[in-house]
């Protein structure tokens, strides 16, 4: 079924810095998102507020199922994941660090093993699955924390940069796996990215966070210095206008 996120003009400010002012977009379910926007735009705030981990000042955020709003409560929590840029993991095995959050739901490893080993393969972590977590490369602990996410099928999957300060190889494997949970179309996810590249390769649709609205990319030819330099002229970027509720 799928949730679909509604935004409707959200406001956050942290003392009398106004971070977002006044976002409204809707997040169809099943659809990937990528996010763009320079160092500070806002970007892991939204996503905080999608989280529920975090409230907006104003502004309405609405989960809806089905058509129907979903109560904020713990059971929607857990249909969502957010999973930072600083993965923390359990002094255990990196196979006990994916299957913890199963665990967690009272599953048992006949249920799971399949999923968790396929998981496993698809980012590249087989080989390693008996290794202590701590052990790993930081691009392997990255890798690990995305399949922690996955493994537990959440209806939506809320990555802060995903490929930051990675290198080639580890990007590869990270942007494959977020491909393979595209492709099964029963995942809404939304990520943030400096990558325009990745975000073309990746997202259904390309977002950007500037100067606190959320725009949508108009397909126009990009000039990158969204990624790169703050204080931006209008429309320079192939950004549409502000999103207003009810216009897609
Ligand atoms: N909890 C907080 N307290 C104070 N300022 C914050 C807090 N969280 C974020 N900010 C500020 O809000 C702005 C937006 O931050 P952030 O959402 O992290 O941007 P981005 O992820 O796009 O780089 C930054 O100036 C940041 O310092
Ligand atoms: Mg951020």
């Amino acid at each position: 079924m799928g949730i679909t996120i509604d935004i409707s003009g959200l406001a956050k400010s942290y003392g009398d810095l106004p971070v977002l002012r006044g976002c409204s977009f809707t997040f169809q379910a099943n659809q990937t998102y990528a996010i763009l926007g320079v160092n500070g735009a806002g970007k892991s705030t939204l996503l905080r507020i999608l989280a529920l981990l975090e409230n907006p000042d104003t502004g309405e955020v609405s989960y809806l199922e089905g058509g129907r709003p979903h109560r904020k409560n713990q059971e929607l929590k857990r249909k969502i994941t957010l999973v930072l840029p600083q993965v923390g993991v359990f002094n255990t095995t990196v196979f006990q660090n994916v299957t913890y959050g199963l665990k967690i739901r009272g599953l048992h490893k006949r249920d799971y093993k399949v999923r968790v080993e396929r998981l496993l393969d698809l980012v590249g972590l087989t080989e390693k699955r008996e290794q202590k977590a701590m052990t790993l490369s930081s691009g392997q602990i990255r890798r690990l924390g995305l399949a922690r996410a996955m493994v537990i099928e959440p209806e939506v999957l809320l990555l802060d940069e995903p490929t930051a300060s990675l290198d080639p190889g580890n990007t590869k494997i990270i942007e494959t796996a977020i491909r393979d949970l595209r492709d099964q179309r029963k995942t809404s996810i939304i990520m943030s990215t400096h990558d325009f590249t990745q975000a073309r390769q990746l997202a259904d649709s390309i977002l950007a966070v500037e100067q606190g609205q959320i725009m949508e990319w108009s397909g126009a030819p990009f000039s990158g210095a969204l990624l790169s330099s703050p204080g931006l002229g209008e429309g320079e970027a192939g950004l549409g206008s502000p999103m207003k509720k009810g216009e897609r």
